[in-house]
């Protein structure tokens, strides 16, 4: 294991294309052996950076020869990108582990890879060494791009490889990426986090903040939008803090109106941002960029400022109630939506009341509630008066009626309107597609697999709950 490394980006990015090669002629071997094109499947735990993530690790095992699958149980190499905010999502990589125990009891050649946040714990990695032999490959979120490099190794060494790192500075551009759909696509402008959350392990396993450059970013999104991509989303755990930290410093807002200004990008989306970075002028490019979507994920966290000064969020109730004024008066359209944390410790019957009444004023479209989980390490996980499992479970309950109803409140304003729909998939029932509006409102609408990628009008005529069933003004 190699522990403690960093690294600059000088140079990586070549290494890794020789080893791509090298990869490359290993796995013909091996397929000529077998007769068959080898089968790889990536499966993806946690958020949109993960999700990313898996593009690049399928584009780069794609390039090495390898046919992509999603049916795990039918590849010859499983690899998991990990998540592990929450102990539930640690716990479900371990259950699938078992599974592919069995697997491999019949098929011994099975390769299985591990990456992503929830290697970066220490404790983890030794509860995998001890008790997961089927495990053959584990690396990191800070050496992701040393896959290609990794990947030859497992393919010619046939023993198991631990490569950790502590941090990276690097951030290396222009690996292979295989993207889940041809008109959307994720874009990295940061990576890491400096918040330090009381709750949070992001910061630990993700490291510090580091800015992708502007320049950068934009090329990929111009090359993004030759290659047919009509919607974007610019990904990082805080972009209101973007590019502050870069030699030249370049604002969020700057970079969202040179993203516009891309010809073919007809949508640009974002996650996520920190209520204490959100700046005026990032309002402004808002209000006045067309192209960016009218929808806000505003993580609040809780709403009582005395839990929220715990959480070390920076920012108090009542900042935050001005800030969502603020910027609903920039652009009234908007629909915000925000993560609530349930339990955290310390947590009242009157924090709660707070939270509650927090979700009923601002009127969120919608929400996604959490039970507080004890991350090792962390500040929050030493806090005294951690709070009752029952306890914390009913007021989840009660918090998610109101996030019902008052979310059903919220999504129907549009009822009655005409919205562009991005189409994205075929619905379950025949003969509909869905798609989202700009506000990221779900929309179900007749329509053929020929229209998945297209933007076409909607009116939203029938509101059930969170989405909608309309119909089209295009065909009439
Ligand atoms: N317990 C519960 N929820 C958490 N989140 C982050 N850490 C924890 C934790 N320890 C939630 C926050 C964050 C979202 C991505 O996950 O609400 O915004
Ligand atoms: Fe975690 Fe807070 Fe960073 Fe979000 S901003 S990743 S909640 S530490």
């Amino acid at each position: 294991m190699t522990e403690g490394k960093r690294t600059n980006a000088s140079g990586a990015e070549e290494r890794q294309k020789e080893y791509m090669d090298r990869a490359h002629d290993a796995l013909a071997v091996i397929t000529r052996a077998h007769g068959r094109p080898m089968r790889a499947s990536v499966v993806t735990f946690g958020c949109q950076m993960n999700a990313r993530d898996s593009e690049k690790l399928r584009g780069i095992l794609s390039a090495v020869g390898y046919e992509l699958t999603d049916n795990e149980l039918d590849a010859d190499l499983v690899l998991y990108n990990t998540c592990t905010v929450r102990e539930n999502a640690d716990l479900h990589v371990y259950g699938r582990l078992g599974r592919l125990t069995g697997l491999k009891a019949r098929r011994p050649d099975l390769i299985v890879g591990l990456c992503g946040c929830m290697m970066q714990e220490p404790g983890v990695v030794a509860k995998i060494r001890r008790s997961y032999p089927v495990v053959d490959l584990i690396f990191g979120t800070h050496n992701l791009f040393t896959f290609p490099e990794l990947l030859y190794r497992i393919l010619t060494e046939k023993k198991r490889i631990i490569d950790l790192w502590e941090g990276t500075d690097a951030i290396v551009e222009n690996l292979p990426v295989k993207r889940t759909y041809p008109f959307k696509s994720g874009v990295n402008v940061m990576f890491g986090c400096n918040n330090f959350c009381s709750y949070c392990i992001v910061p630990y396993v993700r490291g510090r903040e580091r800015s992708r450059r502007p320049e950068d970013i934009l090329s990929e999104i111009r090359g993004l939008a030759g290659d047919g991509v009509r919607e974007i989303m610019l990904l990082g755990q805080n972009v209101n803090s973007y590019g502050k930290t870069l030699e030249r410093p370049f604002s969020f807002a700057r970079l969202l109106r040179e993203a516009a200004a891309v010809d073919g990008i007809d949508r640009i989306r974002f996650m996520t941002s920190h209520p204490k970075d959100l700046s005026d002028e990032l309002i402004e490019a808002i209000a006045e960029t067309p192209k960016v979507c009218r929808h806000l994920h505003l993580p609040v966290q809780s709403g009582s400022s005395r839990l929220l000064r715990a959480m070390n969020r920076h920012y108090t109730r009542e900042d935050y109630l001005a800030l969502v004024k603020k910027i609903r008066a920039a652009v009234p359209d908007i629909s915000l939506t925000t993560d609530i944390i349930v339990g955290f410790p310390g947590e009242t019957e009157e924090d709660f009341r707070d939270t509650l009444s927090l979700v009923e004023e601002v009127g969120y479209d919608s929400c996604f509630t959490f039970l507080y989980s004890k991350r090792t390490g962390t500040p929050a996980a030493s806090m005294e008066d951690q709070v009752p499992e029952d306890v914390a479970h009913e007021r989840f309950d009660r918090l998610l009626a109101v996030v019902k109803r008052t979310g059903e409140a919220a999504s129907s304003r549009f009822q009655g309107e005409t919205h562009d729909v991005l189409v994205e998939e075929l619905n379950k029932e025949p003969g509909y597609v869905t798609g989202r509006i700009s506000q990221n409102i779900v929309v179900h609408v007749p329509g053929t697999k020929e229209d998945i990628g297209r933007i076409i009008p909607v009116v939203l005529d029938d509101c059930r709950g969170f989405y909608y069933f309309g119909t089209r003004a295009d065909l009439h």
